[in-house]
């Protein structure tokens, strides 16, 4: 069966323009320098790459949170490149994004019930009789206890404000989610526990991620093909297996030797 594309990405770049001093010269980054590549429905895409390279640059491109210098982005057959931002809130409906510090997005002043609510509205997922029920069964997806949502952020662990960040990405019933370092701040015993919900969301909600990190065993574990980036570009990309055990790419040979 030919697999179909849900994301893709066309000769995207970013550069940012930076002056540190009054009179000192302009320096220019190319976070994200003529990067292609698709992803297919289904699937979990990791993107690894040192620190700097451009991983997340690249995800708030997609997410639009960012404006392409250059390049098309393609969502579901839609060009949503230069979607204008009225237009903007049917696509947040469905890509979302889980964060790496979800309790910093989190708005500290608001009850867990109240946060889980504030998306359900926003997208018109439910009708407002509905609310409390559908959080009940967010809640229940997410693996938090219904007692928690009379909580504020403040008094979860982190783990489960990540669970809460997690929730609050899937009550639009989003098809992509891109998570950019979603269990790099958590210890590494709650790691697994959260990386085992992404992939049970995956299945029962048939999503698509995906999945930034700069580990490369989470993104073994996890992901059906990987994409290498080395200062703004996209080096290497290919199957789980392949670019693991035998990547093409020196610099992915390089990580690869240092990482595993
Ligand atoms: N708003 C910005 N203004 C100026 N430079 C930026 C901005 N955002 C990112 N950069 C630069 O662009 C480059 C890529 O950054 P990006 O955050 O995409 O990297 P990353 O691969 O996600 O890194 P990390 O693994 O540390 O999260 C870096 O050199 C960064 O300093
Ligand atoms: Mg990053």
């Amino acid at each position: 069966m030919k697999q179909k594309l849900l994301v893709e990405v066309e000769g995207i770049a970013k550069h940012f323009v930076i002056k540190q001093k009054l009179f000192a010269p302009k320096t220019v980054i190319k976070a994200v320098d003529e990067v292609s590549f698709g992803i297919y429905s289904g699937e979990t895409l990791g993107l690894i790459g040192e620190s700097g390279s451009g991983k997340t640059t690249v995800g708030n491109l997609i997410l639009r949170l960012l404006e392409c210098d250059q390049g098309k982005i393609t969502f579901a057959g839609q060009d949503i490149t230069h979607l204008p931002q009225r237009s903007l809130r049917g696509l947040r409906k469905d890509i979302q994004v889980i964060f790496q510090h979800s309790q910093e997005t989190l708005d500290p002043k608001m009850t867990i019930l109240e946060l889980l609510v504030e998306p359900l509205k926003l997208h018109h997922i439910v009708a407002p009789h509905q609310f409390e029920r559908e959080v009940k069964q967010l809640l229940n997806m997410v693996g938090l206890g219904e007692g928690e949502k009379h909580k504020f952020p403040f008094q979860l662990s982190g783990g489960q404000n990540q669970r809460v960040g997690i929730a609050r990405a899937i009550a639009s019933r989003p098809r992509f989610i891109v998570c950019d370092e979603p269990v790099s701040a958590l210890d590494v015993s709650i790691q697994g526990q959260i990386l085992n919900l992404l992939l049970d969301l995956k299945q029962e909600m048939q999503l698509t991620y995906l999945f930034i990190s700069h580990d490369l065993k989470v993104v073994k574990y996890l992901c059906d093909r990987i994409a290498v980036m080395h200062h703004g570009k996209v080096v290497e990309i290919g199957e789980n297996s392949q670019v693991i055990s035998a990547p093409t790419d020196p610099y992915t040979r390089e990580l690869v030797n240092s990482l595993l």
